[in-house]
């Protein structure tokens, strides 16, 4: 019997280097492998082998067929392979399109905010995104017990004593006049982050453009004209604004800037709360205080300070009218800008 399968063997490996189409490998498969091929015939006799052959003759014919087995599979693979040959590929289908990445929305608006500013005479500076609370807070005149402090608002940093992920881009604003004398005229966009629930208009994580411009004489008037060219370069001639006073810290007199209503056009609609206005920037004239931190002479200079947020102004810009499919990453929505 082992003679029979060593002949089975030889006769296997002798056709092996031969077979060279699939076709030939075909005849092979019915030759051998079938059940009623030549190495079922071979397992078929071993039933009557005597107790002490059978177990060394079956791993032997175990071991063929594997063998002859693996190599079927393999050739057949290869073969199969080289036979799509040019004449099976249809040269008439239409190529496949290449996929172009592109800047993600908020990044193009912020880069376009960015250009407009450059071209009134701005420069550009970036600060950290984990700040100190004092230039988060203490230089930009908020007193100790503001609300703004508060853990439920401010994500702080647990194992770093003072540290926080600023909630805001305004302690650039220090951190510039710390290193630049007036005349100072900057924009500084960044990242910043709140302890905000998240919903369709807010997130924990979003966007801001902070702009600073520090010189002898600066007036009200002319933060109102650089906010007009620019809300109006950013959403067109023909949109309307409004400033309303308000409240910040760190500017006085403080106010806050309105576009009308993108959706409703100024009717009241759901997502201007029925106002007919959206608020797209906070500003006023640098505080005093905040002029002292900086190291600069309050009654020497003036300055005016402005803060956009930038999700709102894609999603004007977009249409997008929930603020989370910005940062859902979904291809489908991110490719149509
Ligand atoms: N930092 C303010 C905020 O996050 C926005 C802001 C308001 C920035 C007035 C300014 C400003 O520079 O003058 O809500």
């Amino acid at each position: 019997m082992i003679e029979k399968i060593q002949a089975l063997k030889d006769e296997i490996q002798a056709q092996l280097s031969s077979i060279d189409s699939l076709d030939k490998l075909e005849e092979f498969r019915l030759k051998h492998l079938v059940k009623k091929g030549t190495i079922q015939a071979l397992f078929d006799e071993l039933k009557s082998l005597p107790k002490e052959i059978k177990p060394i003759a079956g791993k032997e014919l175990n071991q063929l067929r594997e063998f002859a087995q693996n190599f079927y599979h393999e050739l057949f693979g290869k073969l199969k392979q080289s036979k799509i040959t040019e004449s099976q590929i249809d040269l008439t289908l239409p190529g496949r399109k290449n996929f172009i990445g592109r800047f993600h929305p908020v990044k193009q608006i912020l880069d376009e905010m960015v250009e407009i500013f450059i071209s009134m005479g701005f420069s550009v500076a970036e600060g950290p995104d984990i700040e100190d609370m004092y230039h988060n807070f203490d230089a930009l005149n908020f007193p100790p017990e503001h609300p703004a402090r508060d853990m439920q608002d401010t994500f702080f940093i647990a194992s770093e004593d003072g540290l926080l992920l600023r909630t805001h881009t305004s302690p650039v604003q220090i951190r510039v006049m710390e290193h630049q004398k007036p005349p100072i005229r900057t924009i500084m966009p960044g990242r910043v982050y709140r302890n905000e629930a998240i919903s369709a208009r807010s997130l924990a994580e979003f966007h801001q453009i902070e702009g600073l411009y520090i010189d002898k004489d600066v007036s009200f008037a002319e933060l109102k004209g650089t906010m007009m060219v620019f809300a109006k370069r950013m959403y067109g001639f023909d949109s309307k604004f409004r400033f309303r006073p308000s409240f910040f810290p760190f500017t006085e007199p403080s106010a806050e800037m309105d576009i009308s209503c993108f959706l409703c056009k100024g009717q009241g609609c759901r997502v201007c709360k029925y106002s007919g206005w959206l608020e797209i920037a906070g500003c006023g004239m640098v505080h005093p205080n905040v002029l002292k931190a900086g190291g600069i002479d309050p009654d020497k200079y003036t300055g005016y300070a402005f803060g956009f947020g930038i999700e709102r102004v894609a999603m004007l810009r977009t249409g997008i009218d929930d603020i989370r499919l910005f940062y859902d990453n979904d291809i489908r929505v991110l490719k149509q800008f």
